[in-house]
Order: structure tokens, then sequence, then C-alpha cells
């Protein structure tokens, strides 16, 4: 098939790469020129697994196209994705105007029949009001064309997005229209060759929702044990074990119970706080969602409140090993990391902060911790570590999973690690004669 996509961001361009990787011939659109003239080069913006490999060969194999302009490639287009960003407006909701921008010049350029794909991550409700930006563009230039919007939200994680496009666990499409919904199954068909047809066929204002909704009960999942890891403290309870204690029931399930510094990311933040609008726009509290966000955000701060209690709410004169800054291993993506929120928090009590990531260094230091005094970024972990009072790890990166301990020993101050993520195990750090603080046991 001939595909258009509309937007060159991380879903924009791991889907269009990924239905390229299928034979289909897809053209990537985007109204940055640099990035296009990047991409053309095989240059890619993001750091994600498998992906660079992927653009390079497809472009190679002349099955995907980077170009500026949507109208010359609407013409031949079979399908058109939009993918462009929806960032968080001001009272929390989704701000869609990418979305219509690109929905409009839709409508002022398709030639023939087509259908419009909503991939981009929309209220309930979007869908319509693409359909009906088209429209109006149709009737300005007295064109009657056939045309159709279905929702096909994207649920890839970050750092395993090709994978998770490659082999999806299931495909929504919300279409009301069977022809439409015909031509998406055609479309994913390939997708599924190696497992059962996983696609599910929905009306369009379902699929929109069910996007927020597995978002939602993702974040939940993992709010909910970062309450729990926090009452394991204080009753003298292991969080660790309670975890396993509970995800070997397999109604509940291992997966995503694993307590934190919180979740981060473009999409759970984002995402629980549209659902939370969404509520109120139609007169509803969402109190559930509501308390799912306000548990987050506290427990960004929970090790930085370890750390304070440690050494005292003043730290001059004191410096910290920070191992990881990404929001998750496998991304140089800072969006809402907690090693944001916990590195400001130490700062601002007068704290130096060596610093090191293996990818996410540069994001951090041009955007995200730009302004901050007292941060430097370090080559390797071990460098963090000199004259530093303590080591805090806050991205679980495999590389920090099993690092020399003796080393940590010789180059720390005093044998102090705090960790956010749990990564160790308790009783063999005493023995190694580190004071070890993680999430939800108290040492
Ligand atoms: C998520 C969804 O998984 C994906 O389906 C959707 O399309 C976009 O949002 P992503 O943001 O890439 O993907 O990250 P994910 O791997 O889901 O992790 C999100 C956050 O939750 C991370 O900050 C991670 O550290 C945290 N997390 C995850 C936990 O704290 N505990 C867990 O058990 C799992």
């Amino acid at each position: 098939m001939n595909l258009t996509v509309i937007g060159t961001g991380y879903v924009g361009l791991v889907s269009g790469t990924c239905f390229s990787e299928m034979g289909n011939a897809v053209t990537c659109i985007d109204v940055d020129t640099k990035k296009i003239e990047d991409l053309q080069q095989g240059i890619i913006p993001i750091y994600e697994p498998g992906l660079e490999a992927m653009v390079a060969r497809n472009i190679k194999n002349k099955t995907l196209y980077f170009s500026v302009d949507l109208s010359s490639h609407l013409e031949k287009c079979d399908i058109a994705f939009i993918a462009v960003g929806t960032p968080m407006g001001e009272d929390g909701s989704a701000d869609l105007k990418y979305v219509l921008q690109v929905a409009q010049e839709i409508g002022q350029h398709m030639t023939h029949s087509l259908i419009v794909v909503n991939k981009s991550t929309v209220p309930v409700g979007t869908a319509d009001e693409v359909k009906a930006t088209i429209q109006k563009e149709l009737d300005k230039r007295k064109l009657t064309l056939d045309f159709h919007v279905v929702s096909n939200p994207e649920f890839l994680k970050e750092g395993d997005a090709i994978n998770d496009f490659m082999k999806p666990d299931r495909v929504v499409v919300g279409a009301d229209n069977d022809e439409a919904a015909q031509k998406m199954r055609t479309l994913y068909s390939p997708f599924f060759r190696s497992s059962a047809d996983r696609l599910i066929q929905m009306d369009v204002r379902s699929a929109e929702m069910t996007k927020y909704v597995a978002n939602a009960m993702l974040a939940t999942k993992i709010s909910f044990m970062n309450e729990i890891a926090n009452i394991c403290e204080l009753v003298g309870a292991d969080v660790n074990k309670v975890r396993i204690g509970i995800g070997s029931d397999s109604r509940i399930g291992y997966s995503f119970i694993y307590p934190g510094s919180g979740y981060g990311g473009s999409c759970f933040p984002k995402d629980v706080k549209a659902l939370k609008r969404t509520a109120e726009q139609h007169g509803y509290t969402a109190r559930l969602i509501t308390s799912v966000e306000d548990v987050n955000d506290s427990q960004k701060l929970v090790i930085a409140h370890k750390v304070t209690k440690k050494f005292g709410a003043d730290l001059r004169g004191k410096t910290f090993a920070v191992w990881g800054l990404a929001f998750k291993p496998e991304t140089d993506d800072m969006r809402e990391a907690p090693s944001i929120y916990v590195i400001k928090d130490l700062v601002e009590r007068g704290a130096k902060i060596q610093a090191y990531d293996p990818k996410a260094m540069k994001e951090a230091a041009h955007f995200y911790l730009k302004d901050l005094e007292g941060v430097s970024y370090h080559n390797s972990k071990y460098e963090t570590l000199q004259n530093a009072d303590a080591m805090i790890l806050l991205t679980e990166w495999k590389e920090f999973r099993s690092p020399d301990f003796e080393e940590l020993k010789t180059q720390l101050k005093s044998p102090v690690i705090f960790d956010g993520r749990n990564q160790y195990n308790d009783v063999l750090m005493k023995e190694k004669g580190f004071e070890y603080y993680q999430i939800g046991k108290n040492n």
C-alpha cells in the first residue's frame, strides 16, 4: 500500500519505518525541514534500539521516503496517518491544534477517496472533529470525496518500540465503516503472520478511549505499588517480597508492579492528566485517577527524602553521584524523568551532583537540567564516584545492575547507596559493607 505518515516524532517515525519494513511504500512528512533533511540521510533524532538500521535499510530499498510536502504525496496515498504531537494544554487536556492543522491540510489537498487514521493520542471525540475539519475544507472546494476517519492508537514502549510494532500484543482499530476497517486489517495482517490475528475492531470512540485507559491502568498499578512500598516501610515489611507474594496470583500478575521513583515519560503523566480532564469536562470527578497522579508526584521525591534524612536538609558541601537520568532504560528521553525532580531538590539544598547516563546526558544538559548549577556530567559510572558522599541510582540501566562494588567502596567517601529502583539485594549489600537505602524497605 501507499502510505503517508504525518509527523516524524516517536510514534510517526517508528510506525512509518515498520510499515515500510513490511514492503509498503511510505512517505513520512514533517514541517521541520532540518529534521527531514537529516532523516533523508538516515540521521534519526532519537535513540531507539534498532530504529536507525531499519530506517537506513528502507531508504536503501526505496520503501521509505521523507518529505516536507504533504500535498503532492496525498495524490498517490491509500491511507494517511496523523501522528503529530498532542502536547499537554494549560488545563491538562491534550492540545489538538497540530492534529486539526493536519486535518485541514488534508481537506485542502486530497484528490481522491482516502482513509485518514488518527495515530496520535487524542481524546474521545477527536475523530469526529478531524472528520468535520476535512469536510469543511472539501465543502470550500465544492468537492464530494469519500473519506473515513479511523482511530488506531499506538501502544509502543520506548526502548522496545520496534519489537512492539513488529510483533504487537494487539492492534486496536476503531472504524465506523466496514470497508475502512477491512483495509486496516489488510495493512496489519503481515504483522500477525507468526501469531493469531490480533486486530481488535471496535467503534471509533471506544478505540480512542482504549489508549487512555490502558495507560491510566498501567499508571495505577505503579502508583498503587509505590503507595504500598511507602506503607511497607512504615510497618517494617519488605515490598520486594510483597511484590512476589502478590504477583504469583495469576489474577494480579508480575508485570508493572515494580515500586520505584515514580513513572515518567511522554505518555503516562500526560495521558493520566488528559483522562482526568476529559472526565471533568463531562462533569465527573475522577477520584482514583487524581490519586494516581498525586502519589506519583510525591513518589518522585521519596529518594531525595531518604538522602536528607541521612545527611540533613542542608546539603552544602555534599556531593552525590547519580547513576541514570533517563525516565527509564534504553532511551534518551528525559520527559518527566524522576531524576529531574531529585537532582533539582538536592541542588537547591546546596549539593553538587556528578551524573552519568549511557544515553540521556545530552538531553539533560541541553534542556532539562540546563540552568542548574552544580551538576557535572561524566564519561562513566565510576567517574561520578570520586569524592562523592553517596551514590544515587535513578534509572535501572543494565550496566548498573552488577557493578564493581569494590570500586564503589574505594571511590565513595563512605559506602552509601540510595537505590530508587531496587536493583540490588539488600542482604548482599550489607555483607559487602554498604549502607543501602531502597524503596519500600527500611534498612
Ligand atoms: C508507555 C506504555 O507502556 C505504552 O504502551 C504507551 O504507548 C506509552 O506509554 P513508555 O512511556 O515508553 O510506554 O514506558 P513504560 O515502559 O511503560 O514505563 C513507563 C514508566 O513507568 C517508566 O517511568 C517506568 O520506570 C515506570 N514503571 C514501569 C515503574 O515504575 N514500575 C513498573 O513496574 C513499570
